[in-house]
């Protein structure tokens, strides 16, 4: 195709204001899948993501569009995500492309994720084409949701586009405004291959699939590439394009973004951001390497049915192979038996890999007191990381410690203002700025990474009935007064429920967590101790006391059937615990343990 005939874009928004419906529209309105193929949601491909309703791995779908000028398109879109989590992929996959639709809910205005997302965009250098979505709503107002996208972003709304994804209406107008107001993409035909690798993932038919974006060259079928971070040489076996379903082309030429094939065993042997050129005589010079995504959150993650340790090896193992984000290694805990380190990109991410786990290979499991990197600076002058709390050294070791801080954008309506303040300052936020919006105040916030990933989104939505909105990015790492709290049940200690937490609070809360333990344990036929440490003093105590009745004493007057249900119950009640020494630890406990009210 020729370079002045293809657009490429992205679209960015904030969750929920319709991006994946809008992609969808922009398919079937170009015909690109029949419509009885048409699923809702095309481009979110993994089930989970349609469940929740999220998108974690970009997709790209390639459009066939005659604009009315009469001449033929290629348009291609990168679907990127919209969490936070994964800021990381929608930098990447925004270098590859020259454009953006801002897509703005006008029945809501600019969210958090809106300005994270847009920002991405203008790094990209990005034209951007504001879109106004939802119009067929009531309560949609663009006059207003266009000043604020001129307000509080700064890019010209006057032109904007007013669509409703959900009606098609202005969809004809947004394909137009993608060829007329996007520039067509800069590149050389007859220079060597320079190619950058955009995405990559495992597929269980072809082996590792890689997603590209074409600068100069050409990619052909048949040639032998080199990836220029690690010098590895390949041979192409297939080229094509997503329609959104695969088809099989012979070259993608300059502006193209297509994927190929090469034999290539796992997505580990692929680096976003490489480059990708002739095997001789080949580019000069590599594109800008991007940095890889780097873990934030560690968590141990441990059958509750020790039997179910290599299932749950192999299930890891499959995961790894399609999220190159995700690292783990071997992890043997005293209570908890075998198991695995893993780190996230954050805990929406830790959540999806937990329940692909759960779900897809039906294994049940204990999920250890999320954790932040720590810098541990030790006296001999060295710096270590730590990525849980159960390794944390002798104190008389350490000189002093760090913890990772996010910066946070909040945008809140006024009224709820007062109640995100508190809640940003009981969680030692320091608070960097305060402007308004229109009705709605945009508070931004230094806050510890490690009072944000137990609760704190599920707490905002809370105090302000969902009305906030939320976004971070890491800051840096700053030393504070942190020490280890350890939990004694019966006397023993339980290591996953260790955790790094701040001087000050680590009463407030070794007291919250006894308490809350003393009514997720179930009770026993002998009284137990439930006890919050910090090295050998004990901070808070609980004492479970012990049980007096059978449970099916009460069952009296013959009712055998009833009296087994319940025998049965407690025994599947059962599979979910653990044993830590002489007590059964319930699965839930480790999770409901860590949320603070
Ligand atoms: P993520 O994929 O989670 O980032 O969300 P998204 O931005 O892709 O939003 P999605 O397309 O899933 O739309 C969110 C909700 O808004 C869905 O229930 C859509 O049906 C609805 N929606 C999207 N566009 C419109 C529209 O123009 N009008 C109305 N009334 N509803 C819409």
């Amino acid at each position: 195709t020729e370079l002045s005939k293809i657009r490429n874009f992205s679209i960015v928004a904030h969750i929920d204001h319709g991006k994946s419906t809008l992609a969808d529209r922009l398919i079937q309105e170009t015909g690109t899948v029949a419509g009885r193929d048409m699923k809702a949601q095309l481009l979110d491909s993994m089930d989970i993501e349609r469940e929740r309703g999220i998108t974690i791995k970009a997709n790209t779908v390639r459009i066939d569009y005659k604009a009315d000028d009469g001449q033929d398109y290629v348009l291609n879109l990168i679907d990127t995500p919209g969490h936070v989590d994964f800021a990381y992929e929608v930098s990447r996959s925004m270098r590859a492309v020259e454009g953006s639709l801002l897509v703005v809910d006008s029945s809501q205005g600019v969210e958090a994720q809106t300005l994270a997302n847009v920002y991405h965009a203008m790094e990209a250098d990005h034209e951007i084409v504001p879109i106004l979505n939802k119009i067929d709503l009531p309560a949609s107002d663009c006059d207003r949701v266009a000043e604020q996208i001129e307000d509080v972003i700064g890019i010209d709304a006057s032109g904007a586009i007013q669509v409703s994804a959900k009606t098609g209406q202005g969809i004809h107008d947004t394909l137009e405004a993608i060829v007329k107001e996007l520039p067509a993409p800069k590149g050389t035909r007859d220079a060597p291959l320079k190619a950058m690798l955009v995405d990559s993932w495992y597929d269980s038919y072809l082996g590792v699939i890689v997603l590209v974006r074409v600068i100069d060259g050409e990619l052909k079928k048949g040639m032998r590439v080199k990836f220029m971070s690690n010098d590895t040489l390949h041979g192409v076996d297939r080229i094509g394009v997503f329609r959104p379903e695969m088809e099989t082309i012979d070259v993608l030429g300059p502006g193209e973004i297509g994927f190929f094939t090469a034999s290539i065993k796992q997505v580990r042997d692929t680096r976003v951001g490489d480059t990708i050129t002739n095997d001789r005589h080949g580019c000069e010079t590599a594109l800008d390497g991007f940095k890889p995504a780097q873990p934030v959150v560690f968590c141990g993650l441990f059958p509750v049915d020790s039997a179910e340790f290599e299932d749950l090896r192999d299930a890891i193992d499959k995961l790894a192979l399609n999220d190159a984000s995700f690292t783990f290694e071997m992890e043997t805990s005293a209570a908890l038996g075998f198991g695995f380190r893993c780190g996230f990109l954050g805990l929406l991410h830790l959540e999806v890999v937990r329940d692909r786990i759960e779900r897809e290979y039906d294994i049940d499991l204990i999920t250890t007191a999320p954790s932040v990197v720590y810098h541990l600076h030790m006296r001999d002058g060295s710096m270590r990381e730590l990525h849980n709390p159960a390794d944390m050294p002798d104190m008389t070791h350490v000189d002093h410690l760090e913890e990772p801080r996010i910066k946070a954008t909040i945008l809140v309506p006024d009224e709820y203002l007062g109640d995100v303040l508190k809640l940003c300052q009981d969680r030692r936020g320091l608070q960097v700025d305060l402007t308004y919006a229109g009705s709605r105040a945009m508070v931004v916030y230094d806050l510890p990474l490690n009072e944000v990933v137990f609760d704190f989104y599920d707490r905002l939505k809370s105090v302000t009935k969902g009305y906030a909105s939320f976004d971070y990015q890491m800051f840096g790492y700053r030393e504070d007064n942190l020490v280890k709290m350890s939990i004694l049940v019966n006397d023993e200690p339980v290591d996953a429920l260790s955790m790094m937490v701040h001087r000050d609070r680590a009463d407030a809360r070794g007291r919250a967590m006894v308490e809350k333990l003393k009514d997720l344990i179930p009770r026993h036929m002998f009284k137990i101790p439930i006890q919050a440490a910090i090295g050998g003093k004990v901070i808070a105590r609980e004492t479970l006391s012990a049980m007096r009745k059978d449970v099916t004493a009460k069952c009296y007057g013959g009712d055998a059937s009833r009296k087994r249900k319940l025998l049965d119950k407690q025994k599947k009640g059962k599979k979910k615990m653990r044993q830590f020494g002489k007590v059964d630890i319930p699965q839930e406990a480790f999770i409901s343990a860590l949320k603070m009210d």
